[in-house]
């Protein structure tokens, strides 16, 4: 991916929003000349739990019911739904009707979700937390994990080619969703995002911002960059617009990682639902690490700003929810 920041010069930028007790209609402000209010808690309920419910409706209870059981704890175990609610918001954003993305939302969320379960097994991260609750491979065991996961993969293409409107969509931009989709899942995204973390993991090289910044744009950014993408090309989006919001989407996921980073350090696994501390524990490079708790705080900071001036030419109103959207990551809590 051919998109880079420099960390280096951070500092002094203070975040748009102070950390604690944020009202839930927010006041955004776009450009020095436009304002607008948007009643976040209304729009993330009402999205999230349309997501939940298509969701759901994916996955149903058939023979052998033990793998649909599986993709199901995994799934519907209550994630936040940033990366569908993305999408969903990316195809308002161009003018589509939000039934257009629906199964481009369930499926980049049903690829985060295998790509999780495939994380936290023991060839990998060894995890026996997530979401709050027992690993998939603690309830399941391994075999059905990894096979929850493949078929969690597989059903994500499914429901984008055969789900998706053809009345609202035409075929082309179907298509063109199923190929932006899996451009960044596989060796050139998110699975080369991983094995470059794992490769990082105890290498003898020392790990460097450049490396550091790859990895997260692959592991993280790419598929919140599908979600953005996807909503926008079965929008209507221009490819103008879809350049745009993929812009955006790279620099919300790169902010989605460091502040990670910094949650892993400075907040407990009840806050977190998963297991805390671990980045230390296991020596792994990460923001905090290489440029210290302070700087990754500036750098988050900065990027939540360059992810919002990629907005700067849509509709402000329309814009609100990933202008929002960028906040809300920047400042979770977990
Ligand atoms: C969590 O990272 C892991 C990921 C964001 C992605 C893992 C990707 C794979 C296992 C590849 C999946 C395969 C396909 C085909 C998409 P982390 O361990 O840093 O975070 P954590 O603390 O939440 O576990
Ligand atoms: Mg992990």
């Amino acid at each position: 991916m051919a998109f880079s920041f420099s960390p280096p010069s951070l500092t002094g930028l203070a975040p748009t929003l102070p950390r604690r007790a944020r009202p839930s209609r927010l006041r955004l402000v776009c450009s020095a000349s436009t304002a607008v209010s948007f009643d976040y808690k209304t729009y993330m309920a009402e999205k999230a739990a349309a997501v939940n419910k298509a969701l759901d409706e994916s996955v149903p209870v058939l023979f052998p019911e033990l793998i649909h059981e599986a993709m199901r704890y995994s799934l519907l175990a209550g994630g936040k739904r940033v990366r569908p609610v993305l999408c969903l918001a990316a195809c308002e954003l161009v003018g589509g009707s939000p039934v257009s993305a629906m199964p481009s939302a369930c499926a980049v969320e049903m690829i985060h979700t295998m790509s999780l379960i495939h994380d936290d097994l023991p060839c990998m991260d060894n995890d026996d937390l997530r979401r709050g609750v027992p690993t998939n491979h603690r309830v399941y065991g391994e075999s059905i994990a990894v096979l929850a996961g493949d078929a969690l993969l597989a059903l994500a293409f499914e429901r984008v080619a055969a789900a998706t409107p053809s009345d609202l969509v035409p075929a082309a931009r179907i298509l063109r969703a199923v190929a932006e989709l899996a451009s960044r899942v596989g060796s050139r995204g998110l699975v080369a995002g991983q094995v470059a973390d794992m490769a990082a993991t105890g290498a003898a090289e020392p790990v460097g911002l450049d490396r550091l910044e790859y990895i997260h744009l692959n592991k993280t950014a790419a598929l919140l960059e599908a979600a953005v993408v996807m909503g926008a090309v079965v929008g209507g989006g221009s490819d103008e617009q879809i350049e745009r919001l993929g812009r955006y989407a790279r620099c919300v996921g790169l902010l989605f990682q460091v502040v990670d980073d910094v949650l892993d350090v400075t907040k407990s696994s009840e806050e977190l639902g998963k297991t805390a501390g671990k980045d230390l524990a296991t020596d792994k490079t990460t923001y905090p690490k290489l440029i210290g708790l302070e700087r990754s705080r500036e750098f988050a900071a900065q990027l939540n700003r360059e992810a919002k001036e990629q907005l700067a030419g849509f509709d402000p109103e329309k814009a609100a929810p990933l202008l929002f959207l960028a906040d809300y990551i920047a400042f979770r809590q977990n």
